[in-house]
C-alpha cells in the first residue's frame, strides 16, 4: 500500500480581468491505494479547484500532482488524457451527461473511449441494477430525473473500473434516498475494486461515509476544527 496520489503545494490563481482570485495557496496532502477520502470546506475554499487539478482537467499554477507514481506536469497532453481515460471515473455535480444519447449510451460511451478493452457486458448490467437504472436505459437525460441522472453519471464513471473516483458534490442534488444509493455504491465499489475514492461533499453525513476527511478553508488544508462550518456532533 503506497500513496496512490499526492498533492504536493499546490498553487492556483484564477484571473478575472484584472483581478487575481487565488483558489488554492498550497495544498498538500497524500492518500493512499484503497482509501475513500471525503474533502469537505466551506464554499470557494477550492474544493473544485482542486478536483480538476487532481483529475488533471487544468494545470496548477504551481505544485505536482503525482498519482499512481507519474506526476501530471511531466506528461504530455495527449498522455494525460490518456492517463485520465484509463486510471480515474469522474462524477460532476452537474451530472455532464450528453442530452442527444440514452442512459445505456452515455454509460457506454465511457467504455468506448477509455481504450481499456474492459468492455465486461455482465458488470455493466450490474452496475445499472445496483443504481436501479436497469428500467431506464432507454431514456434520455432530459426524461429523467435529477437523481436518475446523477445515478447515470455514476455507472458511466464506475463502469470501466478505474483506480481512483473523483467526485465532486456527487449527492449535491439530490434527496436523501438517492444520495444513500450513491454513497452506498461509491463505498461497495472502494470495498469490492479497492477502489481509491476522493469525494469532494458539503453534507457532513456524507464525508462520514469515507475513511477519512480532509478540510478546506481559503485555499488551505486546515485542521478540523479550524473549520467554521464544521460541526462534528
Ligand atoms: N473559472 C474561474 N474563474 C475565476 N474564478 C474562479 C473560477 N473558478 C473558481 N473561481 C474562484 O476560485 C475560488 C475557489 O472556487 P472553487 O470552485 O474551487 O470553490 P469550491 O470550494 O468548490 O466552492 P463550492 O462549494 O461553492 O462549489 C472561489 O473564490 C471562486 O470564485
Ligand atoms: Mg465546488
Amino acid at each position: 500500500m503506497g500513496a496512490f496520489i499526492e498533492a504536493i503545494d499546490l498553487h492556483k490563481t484564477y484571473r478575472v480581468g484584472k483581478i487575481d482570485v487565488p483558489a488554492l495557496r498550497g495544498v498538500s496532502f497524500s492518500v493512499q491505494k484503497g482509501e475513500f477520502v471525503t474533502v469537505v470546506g466551506p464554499s470557494g475554499s477550492g474544493k473544485s479547484t482542486l478536483f480538476y487539478l487532481l483529475g488533471g482537467l487544468t494545470r496548477a499554477d504551481s505544485g505536482k500532482v503525482i498519482m499512481a507514481g507519474d506526476d501530471f506536469a511531466a506528461l504530455s497532453d495527449a498522455e494525460r488524457t490518456r492517463m485520465r481515460k484509463r486510471k480515474i471515473g469522474f462524477v460532476f455535480q452537474k451530472f455532464n451527461l450528453l442530452p442527444t444519447l440514452d442512459a445505456r449510451s452515455n454509460i457506454a460511451i465511457a467504455q468506448e473511449i477509455s481504450g481499456n478493452g474492459n468492455r465486461d457486458p455482465a458488470f455493466f448490467l450490474r452496475i445499472c441494477d445496483l443504481l436501479g437504472l436497469t428500467r431506464r436505459l432507454n431514456h434520455r437525460p432530459s426524461e429523467l430525473s435529477g437523481g436518475e441522472q446523477q445515478r447515470v453519471a455514476l455507472a458511466r464513471a464506475l463502469v470501466n473500473k478505474p483506480a481512483i473516483v473523483l467526485a465532486d458534490e456527487p449527492t449535491g442534488n439530490l434527496d436523501t434516498e438517492n444520495s444513500n444509493i450513491v454513497l452506498k455504491m461509491l463505498r461497495q465499489s472502494n470495498q469490492e475494486l479497492g477502489q481509491t475514492v476522493l469525494m469532494i461533499t458539503h453534507n457532513p453525513e456524507a464525508a462520514r461515509y469515507g475513511d477519512r476527511i480532509i478540510h478546506m478553508r481559503d485555499g488551505h488544508v486546515v485542521q478540523p476544527e479550524e473549520d467554521p462550518q464544521w460541526s462534528p456532533h
